[in-house]
């Protein structure tokens, strides 16, 4: 029996990823760059046995049906595959998320998978390893391996394509991101479905990708500058445009609310009223604001006229993927 476990952060792209090159080894079109937070994580234990016949997943305690099943055991191969082993694995996961509002991430879900299943088969993995790894799960989950900023550099194979961590000086010690969890009638469209459509149908696809490099810099610039207003900017701007592709693809589609835009307007107000915040969005109608930690109370103060308490999650930069225990029987 060889056992580990692992907990790992959730992660927001300020520049966003959007768009494979690769669908099977999830190799992105372009670079992005993230903040990892510290109110959501999943810890996830991996026990391989001989005892067992097939591989089992239990999520917050419920085991998971044949297809979620699947997806965690043709990741499981891979790792099997790296450690020249064969035996079923019983895996148990548990999100740590403040609300039952669909704030669940598969970044921090695959990151804590592929750290506690490559510890139990004790494969010794370095951080780009790691994050390699990780990213063959799901693309954002390459870079919860690292707190505060990391970059994944999109590479050209699976070899070159893995996050590294972005040198900050403390600068996201600075930093809050206060996520409004917003309701939403629509019926879900996966990050994963959403960017191939786009990427295949949206006459703005290339629009996004032409500006991707040039906000990247500006993003690294004003974090090693610690100019929060720029880095603002350019993160809002980032999720604009990626945002702007899905309404030129066929079928057309947009993660927006209204409430989303209630929640993006009140931040463009805040912002004219002198206090700088900023927004982003992913795949879904939460809106997740950037706001200096001196003036988060503000904010947030500011929100809660319009949406309530429980809706309000405050966040700040969280720290690296930990392995909490590996054992061998
Ligand atoms: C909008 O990493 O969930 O959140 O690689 O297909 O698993 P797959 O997609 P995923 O996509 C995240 C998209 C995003 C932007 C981002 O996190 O960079």
């Amino acid at each position: 029996m060889f056992s580990g476990k692992a907990r790992a952060y959730t992660n927001i792209a300020l520049i966003k990823y959007w768009g494979k090159e690769n669908q099977e080894l999830i190799i992105p079109m372009n670079n992005s760059l993230s903040l990892t937070l510290d109110a959501f994580y999943t810890e996830t234990t991996v026990i391989f046995s001989e005892e067992l016949t097939e591989d089992r997943f239990y999520l917050d305690n419920q085991l998971q049906d044949p297809k979620a099943t699947l997806n965690v055991s043709r990741f499981l191969d891979l790792v099997r595959q790296k450690a020249d082993c064969s035996l079923y694995a019983t895996v148990k996961s548990q999100n740590f998320v403040p609300t039952a509002a669909g704030l669940a991430s598969s970044a921090s879900g695959l990151a804590a998978l592929a750290g506690a299943a490559s510890a139990a088969l004790n494969l010794a993995l370095s951080p780009a390893e790691l994050s390699r790894l990780a990213r063959r799960g799901s693309g954002s989950a390459c870079r919860s391996i690292y707190g505060g900023f990391a970059e994944w550099q999109k590479g050209t194979s699976d070899e070159t394509s893995y996050a590294v961590e972005v040198p900050s000086n403390g600068f996201e010690d600075e930093l809050s991101m206060l996520f409004v969890v917003v309701n939403d009638a629509q019926k879900d469209i996966s990050s994963r479905d959403g960017m191939q459509r786009t990427v295949e149908t949206s006459a703005f696809y290339d629009g996004w990708l032409q500006t991707v490099p040039q906000d990247l810099q500006k993003a690294k610039q004003a974090i090693a500058e610690r100019n929060f207003a720029a880095l603002g900017e350019v993160t809002e701007a980032s999720a604009l445009k990626m945002h702007g592709t899905t309404l030129a693809a066929n079928p057309p589609f947009t993660y927006w609310s209204a409430e989303s835009m209630l929640a993006m307007n009140l931040v463009r107000q805040i912002r004219t009223a002198g206090i700088p915040c900023y927004f982003t969005m992913d795949a879904g109608p939460n809106v997740k604001i950037l706001v200096e930690r001196k003036n988060e109370a503000m904010v947030q103060a500011a929100l809660a006229e319009h949406f309530a308490p429980q809706q309000l999650i405050l966040a700040h930069a969280g720290p690296k993927i930990e392995i909490l225990s590996k054992e061998d029987a």
